[in-house]
């Protein structure tokens, strides 16, 4: 057997892929920069893998039909609800993967981004049986911590803007109370603690998985040279490399509950994403260990230094 028959992709049962990740990781952007090779079909969060069976999925996250109705589409057999509950009902969820990696044709591969995977072991560990192939996302966790609060703040303001004429006055009240109740440093408080907590359970997890089956990207090294990255993953995985893949194609629209709300904002892969928070955090807010955390998993490290004016807590 040649050395290369020894890769991911040339396996029989190669036929799934996870993104893991702490959500505001870029996982939405690696989904579409992923989904434009040949191979592979990535449609919008799943949530499967989150419960036990079919009709745990179904009551809890009703949403995720949407994603898997979009898989159908994808391979170019659109189907309905009431198919999809038809052909599930009864099914665990390793079976309901199983169902749907036998419509793909031959030689494609699913991949499943779902970052609320990382929340419980119990997840992942659904996931073993599939023999997938595990792609780690990590971001610095002020990215992380900064693209929450904005998004966070966006959210909130669209919302009481919605409250009539007066919302835009509520809004900027409500701003200065946000500040002075420090809710913002809250909002980052909580999404520290989450980044560490799900980054150790895929830490975790990915130590009892073989190294074939698995690689590491590092969000800030994607967006500055995603073709490259991209290479990196298809040597990890033995999928071969093709042109177009690490460029960002036309990304239809999605639902913003199925992934990132803002992703059509980006026109390109977006470079200065990479050191964006340097600008309102600075790494001496953090917690020792998220630090110690960082220091183990390689995060990248700003570049340049931090501006004088970035502020020491939040924004
Ligand atoms: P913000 O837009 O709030 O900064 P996820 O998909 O895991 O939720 O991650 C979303 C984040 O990925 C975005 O959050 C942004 O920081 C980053 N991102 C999305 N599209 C991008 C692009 N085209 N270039 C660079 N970064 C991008």
């Amino acid at each position: 057997m040649s050395a290369s028959r020894h890769r991911w992709a040339d396996r029989d049962d190669a036929r799934l892929m996870f993104i893991l990740s702490s959500e505001r990781s870029g996982s939405t952007l690696l989904r579409f920069l992923l989904g434009e090779h040949s191979r592979l079909v990535s449609p919008q969060e799943l949530f499967i893998l989150r419960y036990p069976d079919f009709a745990t999925w179904r009551a809890r996250k009703p949403v995720a039909m949407e994603s898997v109705l979009e898989f159908f589409h994808l391979l170019g057999r659109p189907t309905s609800p009431a198919a999809v509950e038809a052909a599930c009902r009864g099914r665990s969820a390793v079976q309901v993967y199983q169902w749907m990696l036998a419509a793909l044709p031959p030689g494609a591969v699913l991949i499943d981004k779902t970052p609320a995977y990382a929340n419980e072991a119990a997840s992942l560990e659904r996931s073993r049986p599939l023999a997938p192939f595990y792609v780690w996302l990590i971001r610095h966790p002020l990215g992380v911590i900064d693209s929450q609060v904005r998004l966070k703040s966006k959210l909130w303001r669209r919302k009481v803007a919605r409250t009539g004429p007066i919302g835009k006055l509520k809004a900027n009240v409500g701003d200065v109370v946000r500040q002075v109740r420090r809710h913002d440093e809250g909002i980052a408080r909580r999404r520290e603690a989450k980044w560490v907590a799900q980054n150790r359970t895929i830490a975790a997890f990915l130590r009892e998985v073989a190294p074939g089956q698995q690689c590491t990207i590092y969000f800030e090294d994607l967006v500055r040279e995603p073709e490259r990255e991209v290479g990196r993953f298809c040597a990890a995985t033995g999928l071969e490399r093709e042109a177009r893949v690490g460029r960002l194609g036309s990304a239809p629209e999605m639902n913003p509950h199925l992934g990132d709300p803002n992703f059509h904002q980006h026109r390109q892969v977006d470079a200065e994403m990479a050191d964006d928070w340097l600008a309102r955090y600075q790494e001496s807010w953090l917690r020792p260990e998220t630090m110690a955390l960082m220091a183990e998993l390689e995060v990248r490290r700003p570049r340049v230094a931090p501006p004088p004016s970035a502020s020491q807590t939040t924004r």
